[in-house]
């Protein structure tokens, strides 16, 4: 996607040291970038606050993560807010949770309208509240026009969960006699899943050191590459993106193939 050089170089102005902002290959940033937004509860804990308020923290980063990617130029960000398994969390914290969705997507509204971003949800948003459910459509619907990079939201998201409903979707399908059986390829499976239409992401960013998947995005990520940083989610910033993107620019990417220096 095309960026606006102005704009990127005074987001990315005054790097701290150590942030190699310079060396980023600006032709070379991933298409889509996936957040595992982890760690807000440690991060509030580790304060001495309530679990609630590393969620409120966790805002503030989401928001600049989506701004910079916007400057960089990135095509889709989507981001894990909440699982399908987080409903068996405390009522208290689910219920802040649906609240800070949706005054969240209130809030940030005037941000998506200036930069242009187009909003999609990954996951049964059908079973949420119905007043954050309510806020969630209004809101996809005062963005429904944009063209920009895409922001893609998973709530009550789980990857089982996607696959399965897909898997039945092309099932009853081939029962109704609308698809042959043998046509039945990757492809097909893609285009029933909630991320139909977008590109499979080429970085994964998990935050607070967890080294697993937690269900998230298991389809998509076949070849994408990970990047785990110990750095709780509220305190991710953009020169953490930068970091990300720089050690994914750093790896060999070969696709189940030969590296480039091995063909060669
Ligand atoms: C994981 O931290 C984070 C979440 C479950 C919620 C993240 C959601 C946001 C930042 C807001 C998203 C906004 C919209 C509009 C969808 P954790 O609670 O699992 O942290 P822990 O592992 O330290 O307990």
């Amino acid at each position: 996607m095309q960026y606006d050089e102005h704009k990127l170089v005074e987001y990315f102005a005054d790097a701290p040291a150590g942030v190699g902002f310079s060396d980023l290959d600006l032709n070379n940033i991933p298409h889509h970038i996936s957040c595992i937004m982890d760690g807000n509860g440690r991060w509030a804990t580790s304060r001495g606050l309530a679990r609630t308020e590393g969620h409120k923290a966790g805002i503030v980063s989401l928001r600049e993560i989506i701004t910079a990617c916007v400057r960089l130029g990135v095509d889709v960000l989507s981001a894990y807010a909440f699982s399908t398994e987080n409903w068996n969390r405390p009522q208290h914290e689910v219920n802040v949770l649906m609240h800070l969705f949706a005054k969240t997507f209130i809030d940030e509204l005037p941000l998506l309208k200036r930069e242009n971003v187009r909003v999609v949800f990954l996951g049964d948003i059908s079973a949420l509240p119905k007043k954050t459910r309510d806020v969630f459509e209004r809101g996809l619907a005062e963005c429904a026009d944009h063209t920009g990079m895409t922001l893609a939201l998973a709530v009550n998201y789980g990857a089982r969960a996607e696959i399965t409903r897909a898997v039945r979707q092309i099932a009853l399908d081939a029962a109704a006699g609308k698809i042959d059986p043998g046509a039945i390829d990757d492809d097909m499976v893609a285009s029933h899943l909630y991320t139909a239409g977008l590109p499979d992401p080429e970085l994964v960013i998990r935050t607070s050191g967890e080294l697993r998947l937690s269900n998230y995005l298991l389809w998509q990520v076949a070849y994408s590459e990970f990047y785990v940083t110990d750095t709780y989610w509220p305190d991710f910033d953009r020169w953490g993106l930068v970091d990300a993107i720089l050690a994914y620019q750093g790896r060999d990417r070969r696709f189940g193939g030969l590296s480039k220096t091995e063909e060669a």
